[in-house]
């Protein structure tokens, strides 16, 4: 199982690092790893799962987040009802194409492996169109837009070595592009 302990935190050099490509068949600890990951973000979205064991809820989960830079990325995105509206295991994502029109969340955003509050928008594509390899190695390409394509983004930046505030403007972290969709 997975434990906050086991989260890298910013600071940690793998969490700047690019991530590297896998190939297929993974191997059987990538494939226990694929799992695990997903079973974090389970756990840490059942209230009861996440007290006992003090996990901080997360909607998705990158391997150099548990110190493996490789390119997989699991994702579990709920609505606002706590319907899970996209569950994915990414490897090897790529975005094809992106929205110019930018999307944003409200409240800005979090990171696992981040434990203080940054505050600011963190502005990103609205659409996403993404190829991605599945755990069995099946090729998938999928349309995303707002939060799934936001909780996206922020896990394919994590496979590039990139953080959310990254993309908060420095001089005005509230500034945004007039035609921004703002998701609240
Ligand atoms: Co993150």
């Amino acid at each position: 199982m997975i434990l906050m302990h086991d989260i890298t935190r910013d600071g940690n050099p793998v969490l700047r690092q690019v991530a590297k490509p896998l190939t297929f068949p993974l191997s059987d600890e990538y494939k226990k790893l694929a799992d695990e990951m997903m079973q974090y973000l389970i756990d840490s979205q059942d209230p009861k799962i996440a007290e006992k064991h003090q996990l901080r809820a997360g909607v998705g989960l990158a391997a150099p987040q548990v110190g493996k830079s490789i390119q997989m990325a699991a994702l579990l995105v709920p609505n606002d009802k706590g319907e899970i509206i996209f569950k994915e295991v990414f490897v090897n994502p790529k975005i094809l194409s992106e929205s110019v029109r930018k999307a944003c969340l409200a409240e800005g955003e979090g990171c696992l492996s981040v434990d203080k509050d940054i505050e600011g928008y963190v502005p990103r594509p609205d659409k996403l169109k993404i190829r991605y390899y599945t755990v069995d190695g099946e090729e998938k390409t999928i349309r995303l837009k707002d939060y799934p394509a936001i909780v996206a983004s922020h896990e394919i930046d994590h496979l590039n070595g990139h953080l959310f505030y990254d993309r908060i403007n420095k001089e005005n972290p509230f500034s945004l592009a007039e035609d921004t969709i703002v998701i609240s």
